[in-house]
């Protein structure tokens, strides 16, 4: 692996929990990676698994969802659908022996902007680790 790999990483993060975390984050001067491209959903359930798909076939070398905690959704189960739709997801991916740990799903509230700028570390640190997504190649997109 190329030693200055920088990732990109999409990020779907909930209006109500995560992205109001990374704002946290963000105003509390908190330091993480550039790497992460976030893009502000109004619930974890509304991140179709065709959105997943569809940004690591163009090029994301990881995808993560970010949710309210399990009881803490503003719609009441729509992190509990994500979670679902990530497991099976998953199951499908290591059915077509595609790497399946290149989706990470993550609960982080709005009042955890350490939180968030700790996983964001860790996520890219881990996706730097395992290189260049091989997904969008294999379709040679
Ligand atoms: Fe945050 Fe549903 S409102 S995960």
């Amino acid at each position: 692996m190329a030693e200055n790999f920088e990732p990109k990483i999409l990020g779907f993060f909930c209006n109500w929990c995560t992205s109001s975390a990374a704002d946290l984050a963000g105003t509390s001067r908190l330091q993480y990676p550039p790497n992460i491209r976030p893009i502000r959903v109004m619930c974890s359930g509304t991140v179709d698994p065709a959105y997943i798909i569809r940004g690591l076939l163009e090029g994301a070398d990881a995808v993560v969802v970010g949710g309210c905690h399990p009881g803490d959704c503003h719609y009441i189960s729509g992190n509990y659908k994500a979670r679902r739709r990530v497991k099976l997801l998953k199951t499908i991916f290591k059915t077509l022996s595609l790497p399946d740990d290149r989706i990470y799903l993550k609960w982080i509230s709005a009042s955890e902007g350490k939180k968030f700028a700790d996983e964001m570390t860790n996520i890219t640190a881990d996706v730097k680790k395992k290189g260049a997504s091989p997904i969008g190649k294999k379709w040679n997109i």
